[in-house]
């Protein structure tokens, strides 16, 4: 596997490569980013793995510092994957000099993550569109696990008409139903039992919508207990139209529910798409 850490060797190394299939990430490699990388390589015949903590789409007193970088492991799993190449730049390489031009989207950026996280989809969806330029790749891989980021990463696509086509991945979780995360790991071990409480409060607004409630402010609200009762603080947990992320429209079917929710200094967030009858 090849690791690059330069635009310009980038640049040169992948003008022999016809077709790329890229997985932008922030490192700290889990199994839920390997399937992303077994995904790309089911749609180019060379994978580039992007890893790059991006400061842009940390906000103020976030955990952009202690954020775990990990470059080493990362490169055994990425290898063992099969991933063709890794991206590793740093931010001098990024960001010569401060970044004065970004992607500004559209208003459901200040909703849900966006309420809790001014400036972060403005951060992500700046240097994604960088990582684009740069690998210029015909496929990106994204996880569902992050459902807003996709949703505006594909708006932006469209909108700016990218030539590359979004390819979107389930999401990986424990037996236990938590979602594999970077920041699973700073969860004490009492935590990490509680953790897949979140799944499960979603699990149960699903089922709830799915069987034909669609009283959803009273099956968030419930949720929302749920999790209170167990010494969580929610930022939120509701059911969107998965087109918009925005309140479903009377008889619209196809939905997602999203939560968010920190757990001591931990900030979890997971989602589960519905379909309701
Ligand atoms: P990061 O959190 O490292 O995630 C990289 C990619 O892996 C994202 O597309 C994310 O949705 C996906 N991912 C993370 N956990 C997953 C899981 N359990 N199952 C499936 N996919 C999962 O998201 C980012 O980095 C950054 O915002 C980035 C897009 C790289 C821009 O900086």
């Amino acid at each position: 596997m090849e690791i690059v850490r330069t635009v310009r060797e980038l640049r040169t190394r992948l003008a022999r490569e016809p077709r790329v299939a890229c997985v932008p990430t922030m490192g700290n490699i889990h199994e839920g980013h390997l399937r992303l990388v077994r995904i790309a390589q089911q749609h180019a015949p060379f994978t580039v793995t992007t890893i790059f903590v991006n400061r842009l789409q940390f906000i103020q007193g976030e955990d952009f510092e202690k954020y775990p970088r990990t470059f080493e492991d990362d490169c055994a799993k990425l290898e063992a994957a099969g991933c063709d190449l890794v991206f590793h730049p740093d931010e001098a390489e990024m960001y010569p000099e401060p970044q004065l031009f970004y992607v500004e989207p559209p208003a459901v950026a200040n909703k849900l993550e966006g309420r809790f996280r001014p400036g972060h989809f403005r951060g992500v969806a700046t240097v994604v569109l960088k990582l684009f330029n740069t690998v210029q790749p015909q496929v990106a891989v994204f996880g569902k696990k992050d459902y807003q980021q996709i949703h505006i990463v594909r708006a932006m696509v469209s909108q700016f008409a990218l030539p590359l086509q979004i390819v979107e991945a389930e999401t990986y979780r424990a037996t236990d139903g938590l979602a594999l995360s970077s920041r699973n790991r700073y969860l004490t071990a009492d935590e990490r039992r509680e953790a897949p409480r979140l799944h499960e409060a979603l699990s149960q607004v699903k089922a709830a919508v799915e069987s034909g409630d669609r009283n959803f402010e009273a099956l968030e609200f419930a949720a929302d207990a749920l999790l209170a009762r167990h010494g969580w603080h929610v930022d939120y947990v509701v059911v969107r139209s998965r087109r918009t992320l925005m309140q479903p429209e009377p008889g619209e079917k196809e939905l997602v529910a999203l939560g968010a929710a920190r757990l001591g200094a931990t900030r979890l967030i997971d989602n589960l798409e519905i379909l309701s009858p």
